[in-house]
């Protein structure tokens, strides 16, 4: 069996419900307290020995790209200053993670038209994705996770969680049968389901590694919820012929997509900053009597 050692982030959204703010800044590049959403989704990557990673991008998301490069203006100024060490190699470490490749997705047609793009970069190999917007933190790699459940049964992998009845319509719905633990076997899937169309109340948040089989399959894939090329309805084609290993993962879930999962994001992880996290805590307790 191939090692999964590449990993794709798509990341050319439109972030339509961050508006305002994702006019010009792309919702990856949105901080959750001092580093954009997307260097926690390579860092997770790294953190799970994938060495190559691409991401997808479109017009206007540039900034990606200048955050995982060196800048050399930056880093000498900030060499100058002994106070400023540990930031420095912070810097300089964000460029180093991994190989990042990049490639642009022309037209805004879908997260299965999205991974289609990637189909050079990942030849014949297995590969993990990690959708741009959904940041994932806990003590073991989510990504990781899903890499160990490849290795054990051999088969495509999505992470899921179970979602509450009402936000199942946004997502899509698994049917599943559990295999041990927290892994499940999963044998057909709905996006965005009517109320009655769901499956199960667990649906894929973020987190899948597929097979390279997967671009023959996208290729026959019509457009569906929304109109747009939809992954899911590729995964389903996979599941159903193949059988699809689920992993309930551990780690908490954040949706940088919408306004709500930025600002919980943003408070949680402020909550345990080794910098801020005492102050911040002290400030919320405060501000929460006079709510
Ligand atoms: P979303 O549907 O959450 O992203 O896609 P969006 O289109 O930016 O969302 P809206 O406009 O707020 O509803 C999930 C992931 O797939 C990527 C997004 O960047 C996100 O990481 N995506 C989506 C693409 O790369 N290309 C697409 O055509 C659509």
């Amino acid at each position: 069996m191939k090692k999964v050692r590449k990993a794709v982030i798509p990341a050319a959204g439109l972030g339509t419900r961050v508006l305002p703010a994702t006019k010009v800044m792309p919702k990856e590049m949105l901080p959750i307290v001092d580093k954009p959403a997307i260097q926690y989704i390579v860092e997770e990557a790294a953190a799970s020995g994938i060495e190559d990673i691409l991401i997808i991008t479109n017009r206007g998301k540039g900034l990606l790209e200048d955050h995982f490069d060196r800048a050399p203006e930056l880093e000498r100024r900030l060499s100058g200053d002994p106070n400023k060490a540990a930031v420095l190699e912070q810097v300089v470490g964000i460029s180093k993670l991994a190989n990042i490749f990049y490639v642009r997705q022309k037209e805004t047609k879908g997260l299965g038209h999205a991974i289609r793009c990637a189909k050079e970069f990942v030849g014949d190999e297995p590969f993990a994705v990690l959708y741009g917007d959904d940041v994932i933190l806990g003590e073991d790699p989510a990504c990781g996770q899903l890499i160990r459940a490849y290795e054990q049964f051999g088969n495509g992998v999505v992470g899921v969680k179970e979602v509450t009845r009402e936000a199942i319509q946004k997502y899509s719905s698994l049917q599943v049968k559990p295999i041990r633990d927290n892994y499940f076997l999963c044998t057909d899937m709905i996006e965005k389901p009517k109320p009655g169309e769901e499956m199960s109340l667990y649906s894929i948040l973020g987190r899948c590694v597929l097979p390279p089989e997967i671009f023959d399959i996208l290729d026959q894939t019509p457009p569906g919820a929304g109109g747009e090329i939809q992954l899911t309805d590729a995964m389903k084609t996979l599941a159903r012929r193949d059988g699809m290993t689920a992993v309930d993962f551990t780690g908490t879930r954040y949706d940088m997509g919408n306004k709500l999962g930025i600002l919980q994001a943003s408070v949680e992880v402020a909550l345990n900053h080794p910098e801020i996290g005492t102050e911040f805590r002290a400030y919320l307790k405060e501000l929460c009597k006079t709510l």
